[in-house]
């Protein structure tokens, strides 16, 4: 019998998989960017937020979520794609409260960094202009939920690698947000920690460090130097 190669089509370039992987997963490690925002090489998917959203044999799928199988035919780099993209990007941008210039995460987000990548060029929607709260209780952190995406990095990062479950989801639909897991809500009185996963993989400028927002200066930041989709490549494919 023949032995079917682990190959897949990625706009036309063959990209080599192991069983198992996910088309994004395989795409990176072959060296080839696909959008992508709610996903983390070190965390199992979450497929919220679509940006990685490819065309397998015709059908739209999230390539953070699909597996990866010989012969599929995908179109990840494509006009009516990065569109959908921008779309998806626009209604983020306006169902929170971010304002790149005045944000200490700027040159650093991936939201941020991404719309630049695929050319958003405006919001295009109404701004919804949400009323949300900062919570400075902590030491060391601010947690500002104006610019939380609910990608649940931090979720994920404080349950599954740090054992703390400092951070869970509460409400549903429009009313979803982040919480800190303590009787007050506050994340002052938690136990997080700088050493903590979670205080390093939130996407945006929701969970920042505190007295430390400039020493990098703006223009010389990780997505200032090269666009996402150079950074990400050599900095999540290990
Ligand atoms: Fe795939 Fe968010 S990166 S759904």
């Amino acid at each position: 019998m023949t032995e079917i190669a682990n190959i897949f089509i990625l706009d036309g370039e063959r990209i080599a998989f192991d069983p198992g992987q996910t088309i994004l997963t395989a795409a990176l490690a072959a060296g080839v960017y696909i959008p992508h925002l709610c996903a983390h090489p070190d965390f199992a998917p979450h497929g919220s937020c679509k940006l990685c959203t490819v065309t397998v044999n015709g059908r739209n799928g999230s390539a953070c979520t699909l597996r990866a199988l010989p012969g599929q035919e995908v179109r990840s780099n494509a006009p009516e794609l990065n569109e959908i993209r921008r779309v998806l990007l626009q209604m983020l941008f306006v169902e929170g409260n971010h304002f790149c210039p005045g944000c200490e995460k700027s040159g650093s987000c991936k939201l941020q960094a991404l719309a630049y990548d695929v050319e958003m060029l405006s919001p295009h929607f109404v701004q919804f202009f949400p009323h949300r709260n900062v919570d400075a209780s902590h030491p060391e952190f601010f947690l500002d939920f104006n610019r939380c995406i609910m990608c649940e990095l931090c979720v994920r990062a404080s349950r599954d690698v740090d054992g703390k479950n400092v951070f869970a989801l509460a409400g549903r639909g429009r009313d979803a947000h982040i919480i800190a897991n303590a009787p007050s809500g506050k994340l002052g009185d938690t136990d997080f920690a700088v050493t903590d996963k979670a205080a390093q993989v939130c996407p945006v400028g929701a969970i920042l460090r505190k007295e430390i927002g400039f020493v990098t200066p703006i223009g010389e930041r990780l997505y200032d130097r090269a666009p996402i989709s150079e950074v990400d490549l050599a900095v999540e494919v290990k």
